[in-house]
């Protein structure tokens, strides 16, 4: 990663406002081997403390080709980029890797860390995480009916909460 312009910063290091970070600035999670790895826009989730290590909170549904990369792995990246990748963020998180390239049709370049997981260079800030728990949300354990009605309607199948330690966090020099 250092030849690629990175240094290793702790996690508690990171400066951005977790909240604009994920709602606002979007991130990929990017999932897979060197052989098949697919990526998609992500702006649910979170970043915190829990099992004395620092985590992420990620949120895919079985619906996403993602899924079966991060279902099938040990562990994904969190990548963030500058407002100048908005366009390549909106095709990851509106195209599914089932039905085009998008690392074509994007033209990020794709790389690998040294734990195998797949990112890219055009990424002001990696985040290498890997997977502790997996879980279904499910309906009956909402305690407030309003995020189930507005986000699910009653034929959808719901997220799969990921916690996954961040291992490594890389930023762009
Ligand atoms: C801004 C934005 C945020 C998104 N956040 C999520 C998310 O947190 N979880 C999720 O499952 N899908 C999310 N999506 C939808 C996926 O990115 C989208 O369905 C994508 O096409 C899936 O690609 P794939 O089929 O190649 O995995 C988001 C899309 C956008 C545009």
């Amino acid at each position: 990663m250092r030849n690629l312009g990175y240094s290793r910063i702790d996690p508690a290091e990171i400066d951005d406002n977790l909240i604009r970070l994920i709602a606002s600035d979007w991130m990929l999670v990017t999932a897979g081997s060197r052989e098949k790895f697919n990526t998609m826009t992500a702006n649910w989730g979170g970043m915190g403390y829990l099992w004395k290590k620092p985590v992420v909170f990620v949120f895919v549904r079985p619906e996403r080709y993602t899924y079966g990369f991060t279902e099938s792995h040990d562990g994904f990246t969190l990548t963030f980029f500058d407002e100048q990748y908005r366009d390549a963020l909106n095709l990851c998180g509106t195209k599914s890797g089932r039905d085009c390239d998008k690392v074509a049709e994007t033209g990020l370049t794709p790389f690998f860390t040294e734990n195998g997981y797949p990112a890219f260079t055009e990424a002001r800030l990696v985040l290498e995480c890997r997977k502790l728990y997996a879980s279904m949300l499910t309906r009956d354990a909402f305690t407030d009916g309003r995020p189930l009605r507005e986000h699910y309607s009653s034929m959808d199948g719901l997220h799969k909460l990921y916690i996954a330690e961040i291992e490594k966090v890389w930023i762009r020099e």
